[in-house]
């Protein structure tokens, strides 16, 4: 099959991303070619909300998405007639802002008669990985973004099993929840990691739980309190903010690194590949101590790390033969569907709602 030409759409949260990128589904192992990749991130106008708001997040995208998508054509010099597939983020999210992309999805697939691929965000996430360094299946993938934190063992483009979830908080949600206390604005884990590199990480002990649960599972939502109860009991003149910072992400970080190994374990591969995607992934922290515990560890590109178009499209590419034709598709899940994309299409096949 010759190249085809993908259009991505996120709006799952707060960042409005399109990215138009080519690439041939036969050839897998090519690195696609990023024709455009314009995004519109919320962070600024939700700051001062101290978070996400999801009515608010939703009106956002609504006005971002028609200017993106109109930058995005222009760059990458393609007509909408070009566009061989459209991939948009259906699941998980918040509602109001899955709802903009997928009726703009639906929109262009209408009116053009394009098929269209509902696109499962976390697998995106992991996947992303390819737009830069290709990587052979299986591999275990740990997914650290501000909304999920899981290990999975990929086998292929579809086949995603997971190892290990959190039971409450995800660690973006830790990094966040705990910049919120110090008072260091919203999101916080980037604004942490900084701190951090000229903190002491041994300075402070923020327990975290189920460490020694035997399983993959995680848990963030105590290090948070532990971080309140600290700041209640310590007042900032005798405690350096960069030490609390320092300590706090490595307690997040030993706990992701710890978890992991116990992952690879219940995979049952030996010395895997592991790709590290979503937001989280940018903290240097993870990446240093990963790198230097895993011989084959793989860091998602900064860029595709936090929410963004192009894994999208870049996903839509990879499961190109599992693609809806408009308007056999696309409902939107908040909470996301671990099921694979052939037990989908084996469920439509059989008259079942997605
Ligand atoms: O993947 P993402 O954009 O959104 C979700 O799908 O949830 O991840 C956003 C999360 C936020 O919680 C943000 O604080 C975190 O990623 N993040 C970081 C860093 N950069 C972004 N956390 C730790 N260190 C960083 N350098
Ligand atoms: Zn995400």
């Amino acid at each position: 099959m010759t190249e085809k030409i993908i259009l991505g759409i996120e709006t799952s949260c707060d960042d409005t991303s399109i990215a138009i990128l080519k690439g041939n589904p036969d050839d897998l192992n090519t690195p696609p070619q990023l024709l455009s990749h314009h995004s519109f991130s919320q962070e600024m106008m939700l700051a001062k909300w101290g978070g996400v708001v999801p009515e608010i997040a939703a009106r956002n995208h609504l006005e971002k998405i028609a200017p993106l998508i109109k930058k995005a054509f222009d760059e990458a010099k393609v007509k909408v007639e070009d566009v061989d597939l459209v991939g948009v983020t259906t699941h998980p999210g918040l509602l109001g802002p899955l709802l903009t992309g997928i009726n703009c999805a639906k929109t262009i697939a209408l009116m053009h008669q394009k098929p269209v691929n509902s696109i499962n965000h976390l697998y995106a996430h992991l996947e992303a990985i390819h737009l830069s360094t290709p990587i052979a299946y299986p591999y275990i993938g740990l997914l650290v973004s501000g909304g999920h934190s899981m290990y999975l063992k990929v086998t292929s483009p579809t086949d995603f099993e997971i190892l290990g979830n959190t039971i409450d908080d995800a660690a973006g949600e830790a990094f966040d929840k705990g910049g919120k206390l110090l008072g260091l604005g919203y999101p916080a884990g980037r604004i942490i990691d900084d701190l951090a590199k000229s903190g002491d990480a041994k300075k402070y002990k923020f327990p975290i739980s189920m460490l020694d649960s035997g399983d993959a599972t995680l848990s963030f939502s105590g290090v948070k309190t532990a971080l309140r109860n600290f700041i209640e009991a310590n007042t900032e003149s005798v405690f350096k903010m960069e030490d609390v910072c320092a300590s706090y992400q490595e307690a997040i970080v030993e706990a992701l690194n710890k978890k992991l190994a116990k992952a690879i374990e219940i995979s049952g591969l030996k010395n895997p590949r592991i790709v590290v995607g979503g937001g989280v992934a940018c903290n240097s922290a993870l990446r240093n101590k990963l790198k230097n515990n895993y011989e084959h560890v793989h860091f998602v590109e900064p860029r595709f790390c936090t929410d963004n178009g192009a894994m999208i499209a870049n996903y839509a590419l990879r499961t190109y033969y599992h693609s809806l034709s408009f308007p056999d598709c696309l409902s939107l899940d908040a909470r996301g569907q671990f099921v694979s994309k052939k037990e989908k299409l084996e469920k439509q096949r059989k008259g079942a709602k997605l």
